[in-house]
């Protein structure tokens, strides 16, 4: 069985701050990666930049820098702000890297060898003070849905890739895979809407702006844009470079997450690049929606951006990330809005969560000053069921965890925090406590250790400082943190809860809250 694990991101266009949607993939592929890492993979995650194109030339002229000046910049920020998420990448590829340019050369050489590009003509609606091409579907009102003038419609030389060639075999292999794309929706939508209809060859070059990778045989082109940005995900292993080992042992990919608006480039054209290459597909490609807000999409137009620095400064990371992967379900698109946010805050992480560590912290001081009682062995009627409980509930989400659907996983890992709370209503520890039943309050305080510990192993890749937090206060040695201690009942022995607890959130007032996020 292949033990390696490596997910992608997209490379991101650097073309002003990250909103809370852009890293939304990231946190995903990261908690993915650290869950692997959990399960025993050997993973590898990587992330990056797409630095080339008109676009990037002309916010840099305007800003009076040089493209790659603006680029170095832009990437620092990423790279700054995946710190700040403790994304885990293991490498951060930037298209104006050496290694990446000399190899997408080579690839588009080889291509061209192949037969597979050919030289032809562009024709498409030009704008000339942007020099840029738009179609027919982007403009605004007729015009350049940039800076609002008259396009033209032009024709330049350009190089095209023949997809064609290569859509039956894509189809086949469609069929032959059912797991190569999820959600499966996004299958039937690719072959109704571009390969039924009959594939068109794509435009590989331009010649109208040079901010790119020159055609090494043709310098009058560079090249544009997917060959330079898809093919990121072999140049950073070090395909076709003297050194390939990365690529040797990773490749192909296990996982490779994008967003809906860039399904098509990496359904359809991908997989035929890698085809042309006689290089495996990755094993899955993940589409995700998008978080929107109430009037729609996040626009800096209409200034309803949401950047993460202004969830993390105020509620910590964790919360980011808890909110990201709650709300946004894979196959549609999730919303965002402050009440939300505020709201699964204050219920879900201080009421649900918090408060059952808080509580059964203290009642194993108040009880067993601290001490946690082993467990008897003989565990009675309520017990037995809420162990069957959690163990079903574990299963559950260890099966969408592999299924990489968090947005499912959370809900069940909340039903078993909720279930884990309502078992303190069920035993009543105090009474027990004043009767003197010693039996089973000593049953109760462990049951309720034993289910926060495998509750915080269960948000280890999601919300690691949190869950490290958790596990810590209720005094869980390393051994029993890992993904396989999930399976054991029984083995808690000289466990020492802390004795005063920090809250792991504290709760925040809706009316100050919404006022400083609307701000
Ligand atoms: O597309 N919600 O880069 P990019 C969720 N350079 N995801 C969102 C989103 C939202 N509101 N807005 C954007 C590119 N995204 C190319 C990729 S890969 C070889 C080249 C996602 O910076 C978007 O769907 O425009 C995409 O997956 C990612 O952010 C990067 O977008």
């Amino acid at each position: 069985m292949k033990n390696t694990f490596y997910v992608t991101t997209p490379i991101y266009y650097p073309s002003g701050k990250f909103h809370i949607g852009t890293a939304y993939t990231t946190v995903l592929a990261d908690t993915i990666k650290r869950y692997k890492k959990l399960r025993g993979y050997d993973t590898y995650m990587l992330t990056g930049t797409d630095e080339h194109g008109q676009k990037i030339q002309t916010v840099a002229e305007k800003m009076g820098k040089t493209p790659q000046q603006y680029v170095d910049e832009m990437a620092q920020q990423a790279k700054e702000l995946w710190a700040k998420m403790h994304i885990s990448y293991d490498d951060f590829i930037r298209t104006t890297e050496d290694r990446h340019k000399k190899v997408a050369q080579k690839i588009f050489e080889y291509f061209l060898e192949k037969g597979d590009i050919y030289k032809g003509e562009y024709e498409g609606l030009y704008c000339m003070p942007c020099e840029s091409y738009f179609t027919e579907t982007q403009l605004v009102d007729g015009k350049c849905p940039d800076c609002g003038r008259e396009v033209k419609l032009m024709k330049e030389e350009a190089y095209f890739f023949n997809m064609k060639k290569y859509a039956d075999r894509l189809l086949k292999y469609y069929d032959e895979h059912p797991e190569f794309i999820e959600p499966e929706y996004r299958k039937t939508e690719m072959i109704n809407n571009f390969i039924k209809p009959g594939l068109e060859d794509l435009c590989v070059s331009r010649t109208t702006f040079d901010w790119g990778i020159k055609v090494a045989s043709d310098s009058k082109h560079v090249i544009y844009v997917w060959v330079d940005a898809l093919t990121n995900y072999l140049t950073a292993l070090g395909y076709l470079s003297e050194d390939d080992t990365l690529f040797k042992k990773y490749w192909p990919a296990d996982l490779q997450i994008v967003g809906k608006d860039i399904a098509r480039f990496h359904l359809i054209y991908w997989p035929i690049f890698l085809m042309a290459l006689d290089l495996p597909l990755p094993k899955t490609i993940l589409v995700h929606n998008w978080i929107m807000m109430k009037d729609g999409k996040m626009s800096k137009s209409k200034g309803n951006v949401v950047y993460p620095e202004k969830l993390i400064d105020r509620y910590g990371l964790d919360a980011t990330r808890y909110f990201l992967l709650r709300e946004l379900p894979i196959s549609q698109d999730g919303l965002y809005t402050p009440e939300s946010f505020v709201e699964r805050y204050n219920s879900d992480l201080c009421n649900d969560l918090g408060n059952l560590v808080n509580r059964t912290v203290s009642m194993v001081n108040k009880y067993f000053e601290g001490k946690v009682p082993e467990y008897n062995g003989t565990p009675n009627e309520v017990d037995t069921e809420f162990e069957e409980f959690t163990n079903k509930q574990i299963e559950k989400i260890e099966q969408l965890m592999d299924k990489y659907e968090l947005s499912n996983a959370l809900p069940e890992l909340w039903a078993l925090i909720s279930r884990t709370n309502k078992y303190i209503d069920e035993t009543r520890p105090w009474e027990l406590a004043k009767n003197e039943e010693t039996e089973k309050l000593e049953s109760s305080m462990y049951h309720l250790i034993e289910n926060i510990r495998k509750i915080g192993i269960l948000l280890i890749p999601i919300m690691e400082e949190t869950a490290q937090n958790l596990l810590k206060q209720i005094g869980i040695p390393e051994n029993l943190q890992t993904w396989e201690s999930l399976k054991k009942y029984d083995e808690l022995k000289n466990i020492k809860v802390i004795e005063k607890g920090e809250p792991l959130f504290m709760r925040k007032n809706m009316e100050e809250e919404l006022e400083y996020l609307r701000n």
